[in-house]
């Protein structure tokens, strides 16, 4: 039985920078091939910024993009939730400086921490704080400028990520549209598979760990590749079997886009045939909290979600966090 929603996106946007860095690029940087890159994780190019773009340039753009697809003026946004783990300071939050940036001066802003699945949590908080405290008309926005913390002498994790962002205009739903149902996990005990050691309280900005590289991702591959997905195939079996969906149901799966083989692991666990599973990794690398909105926004602009289509979500990160959610577009 579908849970009746109270929010439904309204509009879609993203951005994504010009820059191109290819597998041939990163043949020329460290000891690999567009082969191995290709074969372990289906990515052939990457968008980077250049050094020094504050994120809240790319995350503003796709949040006016999502204003625009929705027809919804930035004044009329009360909330503001940004996913992200590299935002343009420390404090204040980025979610903030994005406000200003758009003027959307009414609006409450703040940012949430949880890396790959930072998207999906600020969509379900969102959510959430439109059912409980009255928010009407909300931003949810996943950015993410990873290139910022790539030790780009490290062939494990250089090849893996790129920058962008993404966003969505949440409203109250009509039709029995809209976010059907959420369901999030975290394990801390996992914490030291994927981190960033740099800049926090452990270890303060010094000339001494910036040297260190101790800003940069540091990730034990083939753990976190395990752990991905398993928890992403358990966070899509719970969301379906608590909404009361069958996989079969979908009209679209957007699974996080980390790596090709994780995508279709998981596609494979639920039979949902190639063309209903959702694919840019190709193009865009591992961007984080803005692989999925940005996926939602590619795959709403190019026919592949239509009005009514039941798309189910599904994500993993740092943390260790998961996510998924089941939409009624
Ligand atoms: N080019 C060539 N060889 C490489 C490269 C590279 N870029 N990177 C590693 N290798 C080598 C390794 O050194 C190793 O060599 P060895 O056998 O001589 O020791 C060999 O390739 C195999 O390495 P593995 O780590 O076992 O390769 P694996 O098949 O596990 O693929 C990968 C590595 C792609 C990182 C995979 O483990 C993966 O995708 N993990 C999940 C990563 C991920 O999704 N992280 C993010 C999720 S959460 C978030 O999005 C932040």
């Amino acid at each position: 039985m579908h849970k009746s929603p109270h929010a439904m996106i309204l509009g879609t946007g993203r951005s994504v920078p010009d820059r191109v860095l290819t597998n041939a690029d990163l043949e020329r940087m460290v000891d690999t091939t567009d082969s191995w890159i290709m074969e372990r994780t289906g990515i052939r190019e990457r968008r980077i910024v250049e050094p020094g773009t504050p994120l809240s340039d790319l995350a503003a753009a796709a949040a006016r993009n999502a204003l625009e697809n929705a027809a919804v003026a930035a004044e009329e946004i009360d909330l503001i939730i940004l996913g992200s783990v590299t935002g343009d300071m420390k404090f204040p939050a980025t979610a903030c400086i994005i406000q200003d940036k758009i003027g959307a001066k009414n609006a409450v802003a703040f940012d949430l921490s949880a890396a790959c699945s930072g998207f999906l949590y600020s969509l379900q908080v969102a959510t959430a704080m439109m059912g409980s405290a009255g928010y009407k008309r909300v931003l949810v926005i996943g950015a993410e400028i990873l290139t910022s913390m790539v030790n780009w002498q490290d062939r494990d994790t250089c090849v893996l990520f790129g920058d962008g962002a993404g966003a969505v205009v949440l409203g109250p739903s009509i039709d029995n549209r809209g976010i059907i149902h959420c369901c999030l996990g975290s394990d801390g005990s996992c914490a030291n598979l994927l981190y960033n050691p740099g800049c926090g309280s452990i270890n303060p900005p010094t000339p001494e760990n910036a040297a260190a590289n101790l800003h940069t991702i540091n990730m034990a591959g083939r753990e976190v590749f395990r752990h991905a997905v398993t928890a992403m195939t358990n966070a899509m079996q719970q969301v379906l079997q608590e909404a009361g969906i069958a996989p079969e149901q979908l009209n679209l799966l957007i699974p996080h886009q980390a790596n090709l083989r994780i995508i279709e692991a998981v596609a494979k666990r639920f039979d949902v045939p190639a063309e209903k599973v959702y694919v840019n990794v190709d193009r865009f690398g591992n961007t984080s909290s803005a692989s999925i909105p940005i996926a939602i926004d590619e795959a709403r602009r190019t026919g592949k979600i239509a009005s009514g289509d039941l798309v189910g979500l599904v994500t993993f990160g740092a943390g260790l966090t998961w996510a998924s959610s089941v939409i009624r577009f």
